[in-house]
Formats: C-alpha cells, sequence, structure tokens
C-alpha cells in the first residue's frame, strides 16, 4: 500500500476545495426546514458550487446521481435527494465533496430539524464529539489504528456502537485514495491501537464516524444506494478532511459547524 504524501503546494490548493466544502455546507444547514424536499438542498448545492468554479466529488461516481447525499434518521449514509420532506424532530445527514483546481474535499455533518428529542441530540453531540477524538489522536509517528482506537473509545463509553462497515479514506487527486481509514477497531476493516500503516506528515485523510443507538449492524435500500441500520435505530455521521503535521492535524474543513 503506498499512502502518498502531499506537497505544501498541493496542500495549499487542498485548503481552497476543503474550504468550498464547509462554506457550501454552512449554507445548506442555514436552508433545512421543515416541508423542505431533500431535491432543493440538492439543487443549492450544485449552484454554489458553480459559483465557486468548483465540481461535484460525488455525482457520477460509480453513478450516484446527485451532488450531495441527505441521509435521515435510521439512514446512515448515501441518501440520494429526491421528493422526502424534512420533518420537524428528523435528525438530517449532509454529506459533499467539490473537486477544485484537480483536489477533492470531503466533509459530513448531522444537524436537527426543528426541535429534536434528547437522545437525537446527545447521538448528534457524541458523533461530532468523537470525530475531534479522532482528529485529536492523528499526527506524524502515529499509527493510523490509533485513531480508530480513539473514536471507538469515545463513542463506546457514551453507549453507541459504531458502523465499521463503511470507512474513511485517504483524498487527494482522487476522492477516495489509500488508506481506507476505519471508524473501529472491528472487523471487517478496523484497525487496534498501534497498528496499521504510520503516519505522515503531509498525508491527507478524511475521517467520518458513523454512529447508531442501536447496535452496528447496516442495510443497503433497495436504490442500491441508501445504507440504513438494520434495527432502525438512529444514525449520525461527521466528517472532516484534515492533512497530518508534525504533532496535530490541521482540520482542511474547518468551518463547516461552529
Ligand atoms: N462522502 C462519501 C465518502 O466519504 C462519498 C459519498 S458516495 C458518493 O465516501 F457516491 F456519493 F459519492
Ligand atoms: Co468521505
Amino acid at each position: 500500500m503506498t499512502i502518498e504524501v502531499k506537497s505544501n503546494e498541493e496542500i495549499v490548493v487542498m485548503r481552497e476545495s476543503n474550504r468550498i466544502v464547509a462554506e457550501v455546507l454552512r449554507i445548506l444547514v442555514k436552508h433545512i426546514e421543515p416541508g423542505m424536499k431533500t431535491k432543493e438542498m440538492d439543487i443549492i448545492a450544485e449552484q454554489e458550487l458553480k459559483k465557486r468554479g468548483a465540481e461535484s466529488s460525488f455525482k457520477g461516481y460509480r453513478g450516484y446521481p446527485a451532488t450531495i447525499c441527505v441521509s435521515i434518521n435510521d439512514q446512515i449514509v448515501h441518501g440520494i435527494p429526491g421528493n422526502r420532506v424534512f420533518k420537524e424532530g428528523d435528525i438530517v445527514s449532509l454529506d459533499f465533496g467539490a473537486k477544485y483546481k484537480g483536489f477533492h474535499g470531503d466533509a459530513a455533518l448531522t444537524v436537527p430539524v426543528g426541535k429534536v428529542t434528547p437522545e437525537a441530540q446527545r447521538l448528534l453531540d457524541t458523533t461530532r464529539e468523537s470525530l475531534e477524538v479522532g482528529i485529536a489522536a492523528a499526527k506524524a509517528g502515529g499509527r493510523l489504528g490509533d485513531i480508530s482506537a480513539a473514536i471507538e473509545a469515545y463513542a463506546e463509553s457514551k453507549g453507541y456502537s459504531l458502523v465499521r462497515e463503511y470507512t474513511g479514506h485517504g483524498i487527494g487527486r482522487k476522492m477516495h485514495e489509500e488508506p481506507q481509514i476505519p471508524n473501529s477497531t472491528q472487523p471487517p476493516y478496523g484497525l487496534p491501537a498501534g497498528t496499521g500503516p504510520v503516519l505522515k506528515k503531509g498525508m491527507t485523510i478524511a475521517l467520518e464516524p458513523m454512529l447508531n443507538i442501536g447496535d452496528w449492524h447496516t442495510k443497503v435500500a433497495e436504490d442500491q444506494w441508501t445504507v440504513l441500520t438494520a434495527d432502525g435505530s438512529l444514525s449520525a455521521h461527521f466528517e472532516h478532511t484534515i492533512v497530518i503535521d508534525d504533532d496535530h492535524a490541521e482540520v482542511l474543513t474547518k468551518g463547516t459547524y461552529d
């Protein structure tokens, strides 16, 4: 496995593509309200991308038909925007990638629609914190498994399960580069602490923990894209693209949320 290390010049461009991702996601979050159709969000994302001279990373990727993924409640990831309408109390994951000057950016967050239950809010907060704990464990000289183990320990300490079958990824000229970034230490992809590739300054990776209130099992809907919790429990997803530095990681999609 070869894990690319980006040059300073490449990192400068990745800051730009990822800043676009963060800006557009912020705009999308501002627009969410009960009664709105998920495909309206997709149209806004497309317009905002165009304004910035960027392209969708998702549209056409393995035949994916839209610019964003919108995943509601028990949907974990890869929900296709369509005629579904946001309802008060929903939790909505927005996942969005942009290609600019040849480099991709990728981020996701989960937000409440209006007032949500305390259980739902706690899931959102913990998922965001799990991502932040993973970022704090990412630094040059560490191992990839240190990130997975940190995310998992935090999520499980709060009583949630971590989705095992979908992972983060390296990112750069391609949206998905090596290595896979497991969010969990468990099979099929998981890496225990102290194992896996050594992290090096200049590696650009996307971390994206998905936490379920129930267990970690997933299923795929008839549309062949939407991933749901097998038990119907709520799920949340947060993602940042980061670059590894000597004693910390820089978040390239900073500003996606406050
Ligand atoms: N953001 C997702 C990821 O990190 C990609 C969405 S899948 C796509 O892998 F098909 F919509 F592109
Ligand atoms: Co991603």
